[in-house]
């Protein structure tokens, strides 16, 4: 029986407005579960808070209201730093590091940069379909598409638990795209790694299969086993956003 890694449970969270004043609630009484070696998509409109769920899950926010829980304690309880090697986050715009790949690569505490060896990195370039030429180049000169595997590359040294992703293939080409929801694919099936990968492309959601999030509006509208509802929506908010999507 596999286990509950991650819970939310009646999840709120509103940003502040301006000069203090009360902001707009971005997640509502959000509540699911996420078995170990599951994957899940988050699937939803622009702004109905996907990318806030994610940031949540990561700490880099903390609920309002409700509580997240990773292995069944409250996430507020271990340390932020321990629980971003732990579930590790790749943002929809990546980040990159002052100097070259391999310095991107290497940065974290000195005693994990240690345990790396050059044969890592240039495994962890392959599998986002990079080669190891990349390792000298400087990161800030890289294409959006490149900075982005750079960055999954990044967290996959990390060998987190859970591995969440916003909007991975959205610079990327349909080769890059595939080879990379490949690659986590397998880091799943093999390693039981944890996926939640947020994509506004259904080609990619189709690929991963998995469980589906429908959020919107800050609510969660689906939460189903498979994505199946997506090809016969029923709920009219899945039924406009694919009406506005491209087949
Ligand atoms: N730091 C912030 N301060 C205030 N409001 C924010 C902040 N970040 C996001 N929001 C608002 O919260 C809502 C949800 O944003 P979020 O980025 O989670 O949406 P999303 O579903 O990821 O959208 P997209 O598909 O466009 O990436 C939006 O209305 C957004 O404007
Ligand atoms: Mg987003």
């Amino acid at each position: 029986m596999p286990v509950v890694i991650l819970e939310c449970r009646g999840v709120s969270l509103h940003y502040q407005g301006g000069d203090g004043a009360a902001g707009r609630e971005v997640l509502r009484g959000v509540s699911f579960t996420l078995k170990a070696g599951e994957r899940l998509n988050v699937v939803g409109p622009s702004g109905g808070g996907k990318s806030t769920l994610l940031r949540l899950l990561n700490r880099f926010e903390d609920p309002d209201q409700g509580k997240v829980l990773f292995h069944g304690k409250d996430l507020r309880t271990y340390d932020p730093l321990e629980i971003r090697r732990r579930i590790a986050l790749t943002l929809q715009t990546p980040v990159m590091f002052d100097g070259t790949v391999r310095d991107n690569l290497l940065r974290r505490p000195r005693e994990r940069r240690a345990a790396l060896t050059e044969a890592d990195l240039r495994g962890a370039l392959e599998d986002v379909a990079l080669d190891a030429t990349f390792l000298d180049r400087v990161a800030g000169e890289l294409s959006g598409g490149e900075k982005q595997r750079v960055a999954i590359a990044r967290v996959l040294l990390m060998r987190p638990e859970v591995l969440l992703l916003d909007e991975p293939t959205s610079a990327l080409d349909p080769v890059a795209a595939g080879h990379l929801i490949e690659t986590v694919t397998t880091l799943n099936q093999e390693k039981g790694l944890t996926l939640v990968v947020v994509s506004h492309d259904l080609n990619v959601v189709r690929r991963l299969s998995g469980r589906l999030l429908f959020l919107a509006g800050g609510e969660v509208i689906v939460d189903a086993e498979t994505c199946a509802s997506l090809e016969h929506p029923t709920h009219p908010a899945v039924r406009d956003f694919l009406a506005g999507s491209l087949p």
